[in-house]
Parts: C-alpha cells; sequence; structure tokens
C-alpha cells in the first residue's frame, strides 16, 4: 500500500483537536483529511485492510495490548459466516486515573465513527455499537450529532459511499459499573443482562452479542485505523521509539505542576513524561512512587523512570503499559491511605461472581483501613499479601481482582517500611504532616 509520505502528521490521534469549540464537526474533521482513510479502505478488499492492520503491529489500547489484527483475525469470514456481526467501541473508561478516551470522545467523535466503519468494512459486519460512559454527557451529545451528520453524508447507512458496504451504528449508554468495562460483561450488558463477565471460550469474535461473531475494541485502537489506511502500517511502526508501533495519549496525574494529556510516541520513557510535559513534581513535594497505567497496575519507582512506555518493557519491569495514564504518588501523601482508596473502589465495584473478589477485596479493605487509623498489626499485613495471592490471575473469572490487588502487592514490596510505621506508631506518620491541602481525602 502506497503510503502518503509527503503529510504524514506525528500526532495523528490529536491533529484535528483545535481551540475551537467546534473542532469536533464534520466538516472540521474533513478539513483534516478526515474519512480519506475510510475512501482509501473502501478501494481495498477487507482481507486487505486486515492485512494492513496486521502489518502496523497496532495493540489494543485498553489495557491489555493484544495485537489488534490478530484479534480480528479470529472472526469468521466468507458466505458460510454467520450474521449479523457486531463491532463494539469500548467507552466505558472507568478505571480510576484513566480519563484518556474522554478527550477522543469529546473532541474527535468522528475519527472513532471512522475507524469503526473500517473495522465492520474489514471484518464484513452489519451493526456497530459505541458502548459509552454515562456521565460522558458531551461526548454522549456530539457522538449522537456526529452519527446524525455520517447519515446525512451517505458514511453510515446503505451504500456507503457507493461501495455497496452497508453499516449502521447506535450508540449505547452504560448504567455506570466498571465492570461493564470488561468485554463480556460489557456485551452481556448490552443484551440487557447483569454485567457478568461470560466464561471464555467461545471467544466473542466467534459467540459475542446475541451469540454472534463480536469484536470489541477500545476508542483509542479504533482512531488509530483511519490514519493506518491512510498513511500506511510502516509509517505508523515507524512512530513509535521502541519496539510498540504508533502513538499513545499518554495522561500524568497527581501532584505534578501540569497534570494532563499527551499524544506521544509509544515507548516515550516515563520520567520524560512526567517532567517535560506534566512538569515535574510540584514545588515542596517529591516523587515517591506511581502507577504507570492507571489504578490497576504495580507501582513502580524512580530508578525506573528511564523505562519506555511500551508494553514488553514495563512488563519487564512487573507492571503493565494499562491505560498509559499514569498516576503519581509523592512523599506527602500517604501510599497506605492511596492505596486503601483503590482497593475501596475495586471492592465495590465486584461483580461477586468469584470468591477472592467479591469477599476478599472487601476484606483487604478493612484491614488497610484498620492499618490505616493506626490500629493495624503485623499480622494484617501477611493476610493482605495472602488476600493478593488469592486473587492473582488464573484465580478468578475475570481481570477486575488480579488488577484491583496490582497497587496493593507492589505497595506492600516498595512502602512495606510505610505499612510497619503505621502499626508501630499506631497512628499514620502522614496525618500530622503540615502539606494536606484542604479537600485532601486522607
Ligand atoms: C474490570 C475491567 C474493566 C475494563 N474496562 C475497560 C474500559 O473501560 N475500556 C476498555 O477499552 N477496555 C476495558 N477493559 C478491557 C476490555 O475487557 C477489553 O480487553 C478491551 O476493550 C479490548 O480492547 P483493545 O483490544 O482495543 O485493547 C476492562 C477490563 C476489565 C477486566
Ligand atoms: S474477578 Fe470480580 S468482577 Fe471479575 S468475575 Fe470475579 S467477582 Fe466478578
Amino acid at each position: 500500500m502506497n503510503s502518503k509520505q509527503k503529510n504524514c502528521p506525528k500526532k495523528p490521534l490529536t491533529r484535528f483537536i483545535t481551540d475551537d469549540d467546534n473542532c469536533w464537526q464534520l466538516n472540521q474533521y474533513k478539513s483534516f483529511g478526515g474519512y480519506e482513510g475510510l475512501q482509501q479502505a473502501l478501494t481495498l478488499s477487507g482481507s486487505a485492510v486486515l492485512d494492513e492492520i496486521k502489518e502496523s503491529n497496532l495493540r489494543g489500547r485498553g489495557g491489555a495490548g493484544f495485537p489488534t489484527g490478530l484479534k480480528w483475525s479470529f472472526v469468521p469470514q466468507g458466505d458460510d459466516a454467520p450474521h449479523p456481526k457486531y463491532m463494539i467501541v469500548n467507552a466505558d473508561e472507568m478505571e480510576p486515573g484513566a480519563f484518556k478516551d474522554r478527550l477522543l470522545l469529546e473532541k474527535t467523535p468522528h475519527q472513532i465513527i471512522e475507524g469503526l466503519i473500517i473495522g465492520g468494512y474489514t471484518l464484513d459486519a452489519d451493526i456497530g455499537y459505541i458502548f459509552i460512559r454515562g456521565d460522558y454527557y458531551t461526548a454522549i451529545e456530539r457522538i449522537e450529532l456526529a452519527l446524525k451528520e455520517c447519515y446525512n453524508n451517505n458514511l453510515l447507512g446503505r451504500n456507503i459511499l457507493g461501495s455497496g458496504f452497508n453499516f449502521e451504528i447506535h450508540i449505547h449508554t452504560s448504567a455506570g459499573r466498571y465492570i461493564c468495562g470488561e468485554e463480556t460483561a460489557l456485551i452481556n450488558s448490552l443484551e440487557g443482562k447483569r454485567a457478568n463477565p461470560r466464561a471464555k471460550p467461545p471467544f466473542p469474535q466467534v459467540a459475542g452479542l446475541w451469540g454472534k461473531p463480536t469484536i470489541v475494541n477500545n476508542v483509542e485502537t479504533f482512531c488509530n485505523l483511519p490514519h493506518i489506511l491512510n498513511f500506511g502500517a510502516t509509517w505508523f511502526k515507524s512512530l513509535g521509539r521502541f519496539k510498540d508501533a504508533g502513538t499513545k495519549i499518554f495522561g500524568v496525574s497527581g501532584r505534578v505542576k501540569t497534570p494532563g494529556l499527551w499524544e506521544l510516541p509509544m515507548g516515550t520513557p516515563i520520567g520524560e513524561i512526567i517532567e517535560n510535559y506534566a512538569g515535574g513534581m510540584c514545588d515542596g513535594y517529591k516523587l515517591k512512587g506511581y502507577l504507570p497505567g492507571g489504578g490497576s497496575t504495580d507501582f513502580l519507582l524512580e530508578k525506573h523512570l528511564d523505562t519506555p512506555m511500551d508494553y514488553d518493557e514495563i512488563g519487564k519491569q512487573r507492571s503493565r503499559m494499562g491505560t498509559g495514564t499514569i498516576i503519581v504518588l509523592d512523599d506527602k501523601y500517604c501510599p497506605v491511605a492511596m492505596v486503601l482508596n483503590l482497593v475501596k473502589f475495586f471492592a465495590q465495584e465486584s461483580c461477586g461472581w468469584c470468591t477472592p473478589c467479591r469477599d476478599g477485596l472487601p476484606w483487604a479493605a478493612v484491614l488497610l483501613e484498620k492499618i490505616e487509623q493506626g490500629k493495624g498489626e503485623l499480622a494484617d499485613i501477611q493476610q493482605l499479601e495472602d488476600l493478593c495471592k488469592f486473587a492473582a490471575p488464573g484465580n478468578t473469572f475475570c481481570a477486575l481482582a488480579p488488577g484491583a490487588v496490582e497497587p496493593l502487592q507492589s505497595a506492600l514490596v516498595f512502602f512495606r517500611v510505610d505499612f510497619e510505621q503505621h502499626i508501630e506508631q499506631q497512628s499514620c506518620p502522614y496525618c500530622n504532616s503540615d502539606n494536606l491541602e484542604d479537600g485532601d481525602d486522607k
């Protein structure tokens, strides 16, 4: 496939975003080359598009980094393939610390829709859904308007752009549970059932929504597709600074000078993101640790700052890229309180299916609260370690519980002294700190 080398953008995902409040509309998107990727795709066969996506090395941006082309290749093709086939955009985004999809949803709804139509064309799918967090009000409103624009401009509906391809898209607002973001729980929820994860196999690619072949991908994953089609797999691979291809919306929250989101090459070192883009720590605060990929990833330390934001490289440091939204812990915030806050959230969001999650996470919260309040015993630390092991991958039905204990298990290693000090002093060493700001939840 020809790559249009001349105008190859360095920030394909965010170049549509301008200060103009109306930057999300079709005319603006088109003025930046919007829907050219779809036009390119429609000149090719579905299998040729799939080959290009495989060649690009795009990995899913929803957390696990599964190769997108490989996932799609499991969907049955050909005249005997079951229909309707479904493609779903996972826009649930309820992970603590994650806010990257919100930017794309609010500012570039057409980019997501274009990616979804390309996905539908590639796999000969019939219906697309955008499953979106219910309280992303602005995004919902804009996506609804963007869908109308598409139907009015023959970008959706029958015989799209004269290609003979028919595709429709519906928006579905989530009832507001974190577990609805797990792809099989999402499918159950979309069917009107309780959002419990499903047993796998069968995988959704073969038997998903209403038993038909279904693909679920993250918002940001879909956003990459128009550009891969437009500029080619070789260009896409050249964007990364390490092994992983493309760019990524990285974020930083916590006590840094300029928290926010930035589109940067895959493989950008963690320290560069925190220092150069988030402006480094606020005056008077030091970096104690950070969760590199959001609230369900293991802590890393200052010594890991040179690690590239690359799925395998972060894995080598025993953490995960996750959503790529870094949560910073400073030296004046109690790590026990931070972990307690996260575990409480995950315990509340358990669907209740498996014992280590349903009973283990609330019990971990009880123990952490006890330690945080200065009422803990050393045996509580051992119990917390045991609870982390019970919730390890393979012991539960889905990845909620294993993810929930990642910050805890790493805090027990890296910040063990803090846990022990709470117990020895029978109080929180951070509580007397004069550095707590009004409204800090300690
Ligand atoms: C508890 C839980 C919540 C999840 N929430 C989301 C979410 O909000 N958005 C998302 O894209 N993936 C989420 N995932 C991952 C999805 O199950 C799925 O792997 C992902 O949507 C696949 O997209 P990708 O291949 O493009 O990464 C969640 C997983 C778990 C276990
Ligand atoms: S790990 Fe938790 S959320 Fe996942 S299936 Fe088990 S109980 Fe439900």
